[in-house]
Parts: structure tokens; C-alpha cells; sequence
């Protein structure tokens, strides 16, 4: 698998920034063991408080995995105790601080390297999140939240779970400058297409038919993409519905992706959504898969992009790069990295987005505009 170091991003193998390592619906009090980061961790929900709980797996007694057991008497009886968890080999607890708070057997004191390492998780919309930082940091920034997600008039997603890719994240990222890859890949005809870079946010502002999501003579594709950090990728797009498509990758060892798919979908009427609305919103979501299906086809099979060959008319793939390097090296450097690439780029030969378009976009992602 090609690496990070491979394509020279920085000190770090894996990026900082916020993460979505599972569904909230299928977190319960039964833990399971997860991967991301190259790590093992032990996932659930804790009974007293409901919060998700997500803690490296590996018991500092003797190495055994936390989640990852279901004969022992332990795990039978349910390893989860209020929000605690116990080790299925010797029944050592452990609180959601990741401290051992009990060794039923032993009554000397509790060794402080008797701990884990607890990971700062939230939930929102559906999608449990953890922030991941190779330097130990606190959040730079706020977990993703549509305030649509609480508006009555907008089905909620469902995920599609696409599993793990070997194909490096930096292949994925790539995909919000790639102007020339609407036309062959998605059959659009690209009337407007620009990327802006600000801080940790990376945007796509593009319009156009689109032949996976809007029929023949259909009304322009309208789509704001916007990446919140390295790995969350948020897009409005109107079109036969206003929507919000939410694709989210998450490294798993160093070349690997695990990646989720969901679409959030305005009623037709902008009433309240009725079961009719619900059922065209699941319908309309599996066309939004069929046309990041497109995209994931060719991301199966091809070999790593360590350096590609652009040309007049690519969009500014090399700036993205910079811009996604800032998450793989120290946050006190990052402003370098931002420094080089902040602002409105356009592709050459094709049209920036509308005034319009591009102000109400600063507005709602609050982007100061030096006038
Ligand atoms: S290995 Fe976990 S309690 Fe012994
Ligand atoms: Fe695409």
C-alpha cells in the first residue's frame, strides 16, 4: 500500500482532525473492537451516562483485547459495567477516563500504569466522531453539525457502510479539485467549477448536469463541497432535492480507508416529510451512491498519484496537497501551510462560481473576506 511518507505529507502518518469511526446506532453496550490509525481500540456505549466510549484496546496487565471476546464468563455477562468495561481475561475494570478502577482479586493498591488511553468522542448526526491528533492536542475545531439535521422538513440519513479501500486517503482528498473529472466520470457538462482553500477548510464550488443525478435536460446541478478537516466531506447540492451529501474516510493502517456514505434530503414541498418524502429521500441517496460509486471504481484500481502530470484545465491539485499537508505535520506549522494555499482558485478555461454563490457561501462557512 502506498504510504503517507510516500506521498511526502509530513511527520506524521496519520492526519489530526475529527474522524468518524462508526455509526451511533450500532454502538451499544456490547463493545467492539475497532481499527483506525494503524490501532486497535475497544468501542461501546457506557450504561450510566449513554455517551460512546472509545478507549485503546489493549489491557496493560497482560495485552489482551477489551472488546474482542465472547467466551469468556466475563464477556458472557456482559464485560460493560455502568460506564466501565472489564478485561475478559482477568476481569481488571477500567472507567471511561481509560483508569483501572478495580482488580477483583487483588487488594493492593491499583499500579498507576494500570490505564489506557480514553479518546475524546462525539456524537452528531448519526455518526459517532473522534478526534484524532498525533500530538495529544485539544479539538481545533468543532465536530460537523447541519442545523438541518433538527429541521422536521429533512430526512435523516441513513449510512452506507462501503467498508475499508486499500487506497490511500490523499486519493480520496484529491477528488475536491478534480474539475476534469466530471464530464468522463459523471457525465457533466462543468459549467462552473473553483476550489477555495480557508484554515481546515477545503471547497468545491461547481454547477453542471450531472448524468447519474439529473436526467437529460434536467435543472443544473448546484454543489458546494466542502471538507470540515482531512476526512469529512460535507456538500450541499440542489438539484431534484436540496440535499446534503456526507462522504467521510477514515485512515485504517497507513494506505487504507474506511469510508461511509449518507445523504440528508429536504422534502419536495419544504412541509414536514411524510412517508412518501422518506421513501424518494432513500431513493435519491442510492443515486448519490451510484455516482460516488463512479468515483470509488476508479479509486479501487488505480496505482497511487505520487506526482501526477496536470496540465491547463486540472483543477489546483497541487495547492490541495498543500493544503491537506497542514494535518500531517505539528499544528504549531500549520499556518504555513494555509498561508500558501488560503483563497479562491480557479482551473483554467473554466468559469469561477457566481458572485451570489461564492458570498453566501463565506457567510454561512463564516470566511472573513479581506475586501
Ligand atoms: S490481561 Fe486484562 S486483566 Fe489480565
Ligand atoms: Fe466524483
Amino acid at each position: 500500500m502506498a504510504s503517507s511518507k510516500d506521498y511526502k505529507l509530513g511527520e506524521h502518518t496519520f492526519p489530526r482532525g475529527w474522524f468518524m469511526v462508526a455509526e451511533s446506532a450500532k454502538v451499544t453496550d456490547k463493545p467492539q473492537g475497532v481499527r483506525f490509525f494503524g490501532q486497535d481500540f475497544a468501542l461501546y456505549r457506557g450504561k450510566d451516562s449513554g455517551k460512546v466510549i472509545l478507549l485503546d484496546a489493549y489491557c496493560p496487565h497482560m495485552g489482551t483485547h477489551l472488546a474482542k471476546n465472547s467466551t469468556s464468563y466475563v464477556a458472557q455477562d456482559g464485560s460493560v459495567e455502568g460506564d466501565s468495561i472489564r478485561c475478559p481475561y482477568h476481569a481488571w475494570r477500567f472507567g471511561p477516563d481509560g483508569k483501572c478502577n478495580q482488580i477483583p482479586y487483588s487488594s493492593g493498591p491499583i499500579p498507576p500504569a494500570a490505564r489506557i488511553r480514553s479518546w475524546p468522542v462525539v456524537e452528531s448526526m448519526g455518526a459517532v466522531f473522534v478526534w484524532h491528533d498525533a500530538e495529544g492536542g485539544e479539538p481545533e475545531w468543532e465536530a460537523p453539525f447541519l442545523n438541518e439535521w433538527n429541521d422536521p422538513t429533512w430526512t435523516h440519513w441513513t449510512f452506507d457502510d462501503l467498508g475499508k479501500i486499500d487506497v490511500h486517503p490523499q486519493e480520496i482528498v484529491d477528488n475536491i479539485t478534480d474539475a476534469a473529472h466530471f464530464g468522463p466520470v459523471h457525465g457533466s457538462r462543468t459549467k462552473f467549477f473553483e476550489n477555495e482553500f480557508s484554515g481546515h477548510l477545503a471547497i468545491q464550488r461547481m454547477g453542471g448536469g450531472h448524468r447519474t443525478l439529473v436526467a437529460e435536460g434536467g435543472p443544473l446541478l448546484v454543489t458546494e463541497a466542502v471538507y470540515h478537516g482531512p476526512s469529512i466531506l460535507i456538500t450541499r447540492m440542489s438539484g431534484l432535492y436540496d440535499s446534503y451529501i456526507f462522504i467521510a474516510h477514515t485512515p485504517v493502517d497507513d494506505g487504507s480507508s474506511y469510508v461511509w456514505h449518507a445523504l440528508l434530503v429536504r422534502s419536495a414541498t419544504g412541509q414536514p416529510a411524510t412517508e412518501a418524502d422518506h421513501a424518494a429521500a432513500r431513493q435519491y441517496q442510492d443515486m448519490a451512491l451510484a455516482a460516488f460509486a463512479q468515483d470509488f471504481e476508479v479509486w479501487r484500481h488505480k496505482r497511487p498519484c505520487f506526482q501526477g502530470l496536470f496540465v491547463q484545465g486540472d483543477g489546483p491539485f497541487r495547492l490541495q496537497r498543500i493544503w491537506y499537508k497542514q494535518f500531517y505535520n505539528p499544528r504549531a506549522n500549520a499556518q504555513e501551510y494555509r498561508r500558501q494555499v488560503d483563497g479562491v482558485h480557479l482551473a483554467r478555461g473554466i468559469e469561477g462560481a457566481p458572485d451570489d454563490m461564492r458570498e453566501a457561501s463565506h457567510e454561512s462557512l463564516q470566511i472573513a473576506v479581506n475586501a
